[in-house]
């Protein structure tokens, strides 16, 4: 039997809203002592996703973020100026610049970041994990690699780049899904379909997601102290081997290949957009 107060409570939360005010009922006393109410924001109820609508039909390969980067510095109006937002040891402006030698690169770390102070002769800004110090509409590309599962504040991040994000401009890059804890990491990665709702939630469209190495190999790859021989699997790991022999064996179409490899990927990469009527914050 819960007490009233705990019962007002829930039904408050069940009632839904934009913010749900919760009395601290677990405070000394009674389920009814007054106490200051805790406000957490929560985001509208939207339609449920349509999670196929973010699944390729044209391939099913295993990719990294860089097959993004590719696809974009390639297009007819190569995107630039670009940023880095996690960039580490600013590796990625060498990628870049491999596709489009003009290319202006940015990256941007948080001040804890144990290795962007060592960046030499890059664009290079730290920051505080949340507000993102460059004006609205600055870039029509945003990359990150394996950066969000370290994120603090995902949804607030999230926010700021639909801010910095140029109207039409895109976010991609790669995000952990079933990866054991790593280097500070905060979740244990995010699902396609919470991805999309996140970005979804920040104003962003999920456009497409495909698989990169699967959890099995990253999981084994890490309990046995990352082996050099399981480097391969970055570029094709076993799990996904296995998923192309069942396509062949049972003729599956490709967007089932892809549904089957991006549930069981260790990582996956994607394609963000900022839509182009995006009003102006
Ligand atoms: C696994 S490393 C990836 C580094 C780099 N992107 C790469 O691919 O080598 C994760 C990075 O995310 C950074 N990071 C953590 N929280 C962040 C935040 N809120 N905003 C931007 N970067 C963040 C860390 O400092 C670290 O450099």
């Amino acid at each position: 039997m819960l007490p009233p107060g705990v019962k007002r409570a829930l039904h408050r939360i069940i009632d839904g809203g934009r913010a749900l005010t919760v009395r601290g009922a677990a405070r000394k006393g009674t389920a009814d002592a007054p106490a200051a109410p805790v406000t957490v924001p929560v985001a509208a109820p939207l339609p449920p996703l349509d999670m196929t609508a973010h699944i390729p039909r044209d391939h099913a390969r295993q990719v990294g973020s860089q097959y993004y980067i590719q696809e974009a510095m390639r297009a007819q109006t190569p995107a630039n100026p670009v940023m880095d937002l996690g960039c580490g040891d600013g590796a990625s402006a060498e990628i870049f610049r491999s596709e489009l030698p003009v290319v202006r690169w940015v990256g941007v770390d948080i001040v804890e970041s144990s290795t962007v102070w060592d960046v030499q002769g890059e664009d290079v800004l730290v920051f505080d994990g949340v507000h993102l110090p460059f004006s609205d509409n600055s870039f029509p590309l945003v990359h990150t690699n394996q950066v969000f599962e370290h994120v603090r504040n995902p949804q607030a991040l999230l926010l700021e780049i639909r801010r910095v994000l140029t109207p039409g401009g895109i976010f991609i890059g790669s995000v952990s899904q079933l990866e054991p804890y790593h280097a500070y990491s905060l979740w244990g990665g995010y699902t396609l379909y919470g991805w999309a709702t996140l970005c979804r939630d920040a104003g962003l469209i999920l456009e497409e997601a495909r698989p990169s190495i699967d959890s099995i190999a990253l999981i084994t790859r890490q309990y046995e102290g990352a082996p050099p021989e399981h480097a391969r699997y970055w570029e094709l790991s076993p799990l996904n081997v296995e998923i192309d022999t069942w396509a062949v064996e049972t003729d599956a179409s490709v967007l089932a290949v892809n549904a089957r490899k991006l549930q069981f990927c260790g990582q996956f990469a994607f394609r963000v957009r900022k839509p182009l009527d995006t009003p102006a914050s």
